[in-house]
């Protein structure tokens, strides 16, 4: 793409997968342009933003996204932080930092540095391990690099092989409890708020948050003490460049005490229900937050459930057709996002519902009634969603 001086876009991605997709929806209504960097030119974002199209760590793609770009930001942390870098050092401006990028694409790296802030991790027991697990009681392995949706997380029983091959390390196990997150956000300025924490429920086979649901159905005092926690957190990666939606994974474990699991500088699965939930949602915030704007209002505004679609178990991977709107839209308060994407594999992230209600548990009903509803038919002639 030939881009002037004279037209650059308001906001380049990293990624075109469906936060950058969410991301430039967002910005349409406030009149700001987004240029993405995706692999696919098919992307998800595609419909909605313009596409570079090349690998998310190639200098020369990331060097045309930026240089068109007046900042850039990312929806995923697997790019280049070394060349991000660089790229910086030019005066490009990138947000978050391509520092706490790179600080926060090594989970080892990222889990010390908060060790050393003082912050509540699960303990570090080992690096680089191979062979049987010496340890008496069950432990994590963790790749560090490249992670993502539990690929690269493995728990490992006493006496059994540590399965992860490359750089990795062991910690501790904790006995979970309760899933939650805090959404934190901070803009240029310093400015910085937090949503209510919400609580997420993993599909422990495909290792996948399978719904979100706001407020955390916790007690109050667990709701402060993990808010502060997840300011805590922003707080400590301010001086490395943080700017935009931090998500702050934590643990509350059997005893009710937390601890911090791990971050991700960008919108996040856990924050899609703010769209509707929220008087401002976590992609409009990160707008705000990297363009140098006010942040907007983060008061809740209903208790509200996520649920996450994906790929059926035993579809073949291909095209598929949508089946289930009406069903699905006949449910109350209902609020459904297909992603867009050309093609369907068993466990892939193809959209999500939401749904508001008076009750958290009421909300968590109808969103999974509306999902049930929902389906990704392959080998029907069609159009896609
Ligand atoms: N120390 C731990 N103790 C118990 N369960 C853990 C621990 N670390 C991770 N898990 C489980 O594995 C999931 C994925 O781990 P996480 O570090 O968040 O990786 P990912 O980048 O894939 O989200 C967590 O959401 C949690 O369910
Ligand atoms: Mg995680």
């Amino acid at each position: 793409m030939a881009c002037g001086s004279d037209t650059p876009f308001d906001l380049g991605i990293i990624g075109g997968g469906q936060l950058g997709r969410m991301l430039a929806l967002a910005a349409i209504p406030l009149g700001i342009r987004c240029l993405v960097l995706d692999p696919d030119s098919n992307c998800s974002a595609a419909s909605v933003a313009e596409v570079i199209n090349g690998p998310l760590d190639s200098a020369d793609h990331l060097r045309r996204l930026i240089e068109c770009s007046r900042v850039t930001t990312f929806e995923i942390e697997h790019t280049n932080p070394h060349f991000l870098r660089t790229l910086e050092s030019e005066g490009n401006r990138i947000l978050p930092a391509p520092s706490l990028l790179g600080l926060v694409a090594d989970k080892l790296r990222q889990k010390r540095h908060f060790a050393e802030k003082g912050l509540p991790v699960p303990a570090i027991l080992a690096e680089d391990v191979a062979g049987p697990s010496p340890y008496a009681v069950p432990v994590i392995q963790k790749a560090r690099f490249g992670g993502y949706d539990g690929r690269g997380v493995a728990r490992v029983e006493p006496g059994a092989e540590f399965p992860l091959p490359g750089k990795t390390f062991v910690e501790e196990a904790i006995p979970i409890e309760v899933e939650l997150a805090v959404l934190v956000a901070r803009n240029t300025a310093g400015e910085v708020r937090h949503w209510d924490p919400v609580e997420m429920v993993f599909d422990p086979r495909l290792n996948l948050v399978s719904s979100v649901v706001t407020p955390a159905r916790v007690p109050a005092g667990t709701a402060a003490r993990a808010i502060d926690l997840a300011r805590g957190v922003a707080e400590s990666l301010a001086p490395l460049g943080l700017a935009g939606v931090l998500a702050v994974e934590l643990f509350m474990d059997t005893a009710g005490y937390l601890w911090v699991n791990e971050v991700a500088p960008r919108p996040h699965n856990s924050g899609h229900l703010t769209i509707e939930s929220s008087r401002c949602s976590q992609f409009e915030q990160h707008l705000r937050a990297v363009l140098g704007l006010p942040l907007g209002d983060t008061t809740s505004m209903s208790e509200a459930a996520m649920v996450n679609l994906v790929g059926p178990d035993r579809c073949e991977p291909g095209r598929y057709t949508v089946g289930g709107r009406a069903e699905a839209c006949a449910v109350p308060d209902v609020h459904i996002h297909l992603y867009g994407k050309r093609a369907v594999r068993p466990g892939r992230k193809m959209g999500h519902v939401t749904a508001r209600a008076p009750s958290a548990e009421e909300a968590l009903h109808r969103a999974r009634l509306a999902a049930g509803a929902l389906t990704f038919d392959t080998g029907i002639e069609g159009e896609n969603a």
